[in-house]
């Protein structure tokens, strides 16, 4: 077919309006405006240009995710002038604490600021989680983010325990010594993974560049890259909206400069007046030196890692440090992928009625977990019952089977009641939180030497 031949009639109205505007160049900016523009367009590169104006609301979101890149900040900062006092062998390590604290202007200060930080992105991470769960924001099409966010959650976890043993002194040593054996219960493959870790057969001056390496390297960037994801992610499938039941979200929106900036602002300041006075006051913990040949009575893991310390005192390792925390961490990743109740994505709690279960089941939870460790303690004893069965069984899966019995029922129970499924998971999700916060409260405040119940850890 022959070229159509080009036309030769004037162009369209609109094109010929388009062209016949004169451009008036605008006056450059002086030093503010330019400063204001740079600032601008870094703003508009990390949110859109616009958000809907209910996200705004403090109490949806509380914060927590932009509180998060705020303590990660803070650390890498911290941690940069921390690496000019530090000397990474179990030789130096302590004296360079020392030194850092008595002979160093604001170690001291940098030193509590990056500690209380890092234990605050625990606690924090774990209650922007709940925050996700509890308002369904894990829903399509954010189903992956949530499998980031829990990844997430792990590597600020292990961000924490490499560098609870970088001050080498008791207190880190014999938490890495404790937290670092529940590796070696890994079936088959335990103790090439404890040997790995700690570059040797037991926490030493190999373990201390393991950790040191993995602390200010490679952890932070594997951070660094996932929340980079993370918050791309965020920005494209755009944060759930609030709304209350049976009625709507708000879909009106604001300009992010000033609406949301403002906020953050404002938000940011706050938490850092609070950190830095936190800090100002609160000394981190350093005991004395290491000394591998005399262990403290009781011998914790750091706080985290209390409520598997708990755990393992009441089954067979493998299924307390293995089996359980493996099966719980699989339940936490499958959450978005299991079927959703679309109708609730943004509604806290998923309904009224929901609300009411959540709180009962948590409330349930304490009280269950609490009676089951008195119990554990005083009365049940599966392995002197049942003498002719292998501990592993008679320790391990029975009390486990029996618990999966209450699970299964309990969520039954509540299906009965009239429950949706959402609503249901949300119970048993609810309970098993309160199990695991119960777990880490006793073994924190409740274990004292020889790690027995007492009252207040004495
Ligand atoms: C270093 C850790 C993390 C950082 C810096 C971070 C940051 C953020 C930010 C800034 C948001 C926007 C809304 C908000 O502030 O709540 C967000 C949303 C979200 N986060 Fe995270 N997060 C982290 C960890 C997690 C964890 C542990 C989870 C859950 C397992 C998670 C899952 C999600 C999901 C699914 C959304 C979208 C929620 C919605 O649309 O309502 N994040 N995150």
């Amino acid at each position: 077919m022959a070229n159509p031949t080009p036309s030769t009639a004037s162009p369209p109205v609109a094109e010929r309006l388009r062209r016949s505007v004169v451009r008036t160049p605008l006056p450059p900016p002086d030093d503010r405006g330019r400063m204001k523009l740079v600032m601008d367009s870094l703003v508009l590169h990390l949110h859109p240009a616009k958000v809907a104006r209910p996200a705004l609301k403090l109490t949806y979101t509380f914060g927590l995710g932009g509180l998060l890149i705020l303590l990660f900040l803070t650390l890498v900062s911290t941690g940069v002038l921390l690496l000019f006092a530090y000397t990474p062998s179990p030789d130096a390590a302590y004296q360079s604490m020392i030194a850092l604290q008595t002979q160093v202007n604001f170690g001291n200060l940098i030193r509590n600021l990056h500690h209380w930080s890092a234990n605050l992105m625990v606690v924090v991470a774990l209650l922007h989680l709940l925050r996700v769960f509890y308002t369904s924001g894990f829903a399509p099409p954010r189903e992956f983010n949530w499998v980031i966010g829990v990844s997430l959650l792990l590597l600020v976890v292990a961000a924490n325990f490499t560098g609870y043993l970088l001050p080498w002194d008791q207190l880190a040593y014999w938490a890495i010594t404790v937290g670092t054996s529940l590796l070696g219960y890994v079936p088959v493959v335990g103790d090439t993974l404890t040997r790995l870790l700690l570059g040797g057969p037991e926490v030493g001056a190999a373990t201390l560049t393991n950790f040191y390496a993995l602390h200010i390297a490679i952890i932070p960037l594997a951070i660094a890259a996932l929340v980079s994801f993370h918050i791309w992610r965020v920005r494209k499938d755009r944060i759930t909206l609030p709304r209350e039941v049976d009625r709507p979200p708000d879909k009106t929106r604001v300009t992010t400069i000033p609406h949301l900036v403002s906020i953050e602002l404002v938000y940011a300041l706050v938490w850092l007046a609070l950190l830095v006075g936190w800090a100002s006051f609160v000394n981190a913990p350093l005991e004395e030196a290491a000394n591998p040949a005399h262990s403290p009575n009781p011998a914790k893991a750091a706080w985290y890692f209390m409520g598997l310390q708990e755990l393992l005192m009441h089954f067979h390792p493998l299924f307390g440090a293995i089996i359980i925390p493996g099966l719980g961490l699989l339940g936490l990743l499958s959450i978005p992928y299991l079927q959703q109740d679309m109708e609730s994505a943004g509604v806290w709690f998923r309904s009224r009625r929901g609300r009411w279960m959540a709180g009962a089941s948590f409330l349930l939870g304490v009280a269950a977990t609490f009676g089951w460790v008195l119990a554990d303690e005083y009365w049940l004893d599966w392995p002197g019952w049942l003498p002719f069965l292998p501990s592993f069984v008679s320790n391990g899966w029975i009390p486990f089977a029996l618990l999966l019995l209450v699970l299964m029922g309990y969520y039954e129970l509540a299906k009965k009641l009239g429950h949706t499924d959402c609503e249901a998971r949300q119970a048993l999700f609810t309970f098993l939180l309160a199990a695991f916060v119960t777990l880490t409260v006793i073994g924190i405040f409740f274990r004292g030497e020889g790690m027995a119940l007492t009252l207040l850890g004495r």
